[in-house]
């Protein structure tokens, strides 16, 4: 009893906080809001798709904003080892809601060379879903390699390797409740 939230410290690799916490969910509010309203009067339902592990604390957020009817899936998908792209992406584990006649909306934490959207965008499509679109919270545009159409972008972000709000490095600063600009040390 009143102490209060221990906000984790800057450390070595962590270089500055890019974005507050405060900002993410003001963002979250706005994004929530359009999609309230973009969804208002869909046939049919509506299956917010998290990509797993990074976007799960923003899943988990912007769902509970949502005031339309709405099921959450989850997919996991793998092209990085430490902070490499491989453009290799691999399904390690498939959505369990049938997505036909569906509108679907992709949760993505990052998009950086795009090749992660780009294959599920195609393989979404496949399973003849009333719709599929993209919802990311972090872009880097200067890293694009592959063109991916955005329907709902949170910022624009540098070149840099970010953590916190789910985005890791090797696991590591997932948890943090900012998105702090890092520097790995070793
Ligand atoms: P692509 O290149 O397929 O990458 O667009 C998307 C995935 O790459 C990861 N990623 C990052 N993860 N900090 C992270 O923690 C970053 O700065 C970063 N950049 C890319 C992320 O998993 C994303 O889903
Ligand atoms: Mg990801």
């Amino acid at each position: 009893m009143g102490s209060s939230l221990a906000i984790p410290a800057l450390t070595k690799d962590l270089v500055r906080v890019l974005i507050d916490a405060d900002s993410i969910s003001r963002r979250v509010d706005e994004l929530a809001h359009q999609i309230n309203d973009a969804y208002a009067n869909i046939e049919g339902r509506l299956i917010l798709v998290g990509v797993l592990k990074g976007s799960f604390i923003l899943t988990a957020d912007l769902c509970r904003k949502l005031t339309i009817p709405h099921v959450v899936d989850f997919i996991a998908l793998s092209s990085y080892s430490g902070d490499r792209t491989s453009g290799n992406v691999r399904l390690l584990m498939d959505t369990r809601e049938n997505m036909e006649d569906k509108h679907v909306l992709i949760i993505e934490d990052i998009l950086d060379s795009g090749y992660t959207l780009d294959y599920l965008i195609r393989n979404f499509k496949a399973r003849k879903p009333a719709s599929v679109k993209t919802l990311v919270l972090l872009d880097k545009p200067d890293r694009h390699t592959v063109p991916v159409e955005i329907d709902y972008q949170g910022f624009t972000i540098p070149d840099v390797w970010v953590v916190g709000y789910g985005l890791d490095y090797n696991e590591r600063y997932r948890t943090l409740p900012y998105i702090a600009e890092m520097y790995p040390q070793e």
